[in-house]
């Protein structure tokens, strides 16, 4: 059993809805003019991450007022696949992040919360997410990587980096380790058929499993379509 853990800000200093809203759409309009850094990151995928993120966010009775801007703000320096600097993205997003939300004067008691949840989103940081807020940001971002969105992002990075999408031979990894810089689908065994047991929420893990069963049920037909 996972540890209960804290929320990060107490409920009586909670930000208002309607400013909440100001707040967002602050926050969109800024991420809104970056370009894409790939395919699969752009601002459809953050506004993904939003909705998720709320909807995790109230199932659980996480802080909104740390959970949306850090949603909104958590890919805001965008560093391309293949980068040295990739492993650095998310504590580059969570430093510039914060200093956008000081600029604009966003409450100095949620930085540190804000900070934190978009630092310890991505795996490749090695940061446990260690507030309920962090937790949420993490699985609403993981879980865009799974179902039918997660296929479909899976293949349009594929098709932008000039992968084939299967082995033709052995489409589903059965007799071969995966190598998902040759085929795309072996992204499937090498990582998003893996993430279900890694979620932190009972809100994200249910909606894991259905994405789970989609996608297994996805590389199924296709194998007998293909072969
Ligand atoms: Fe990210
Ligand atoms: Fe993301």
């Amino acid at each position: 059993m996972m540890e209960e853990k804290s929320s990060a800000v107490a409920v009586s200093e909670r930000i208002d809805k309607s400013a909440m809203a100001e707040w967002e759409a602050r926050c969109e309009h800024w991420i809104a003019r970056l370009p894409a850094a790939d395919a699969a990151h752009d601002l459809a995928h953050v506004q993904r991450v939003v909705v998720n993120a709320r909807r995790f966010a109230e199932a659980e009775g996480a802080d909104l007022a740390v959970v949306l801007p850090a949603a909104w703000l958590h890919d805001c320096v965008a560093v391309c696949k293949g980068s040295k600097l990739r492993s650095m993205a998310s504590r580059l997003s969570a430093d510039k992040a914060v200093q956008l939300l000081r600029d604009w004067g966003y409450p100095e008691k949620y930085l540190a919360a804000i900070r934190h949840a978009i630092e310890a989103h991505s795996w490749s940081a090695g940061i446990t997410p260690q507030t309920l807020e962090a937790q949420v940001v993490q699985d609403a971002d993981r879980i865009d990587s799974m179902g039918a969105i997660g296929v479909a992002r899976a293949i349009l990075v594929g098709g932008a980096l000039g992968r084939a999408l299967y082995h033709p031979d052995d489409p589903l990894c059965e007799q071969r380790r995966p190598d998902d810089k040759e085929y795309t689908l072996d992204h499937f065994f090498s990582k998003l058929l893996t993430l279900k047991d890694g979620f932190h929420t009972a809100a994200a893990r249910t909606e894991a499993q259905k994405r789970h069963d989609f996608m297994q049920q996805y590389l199924a037909t296709l194998k007998a379509e293909v072969m």
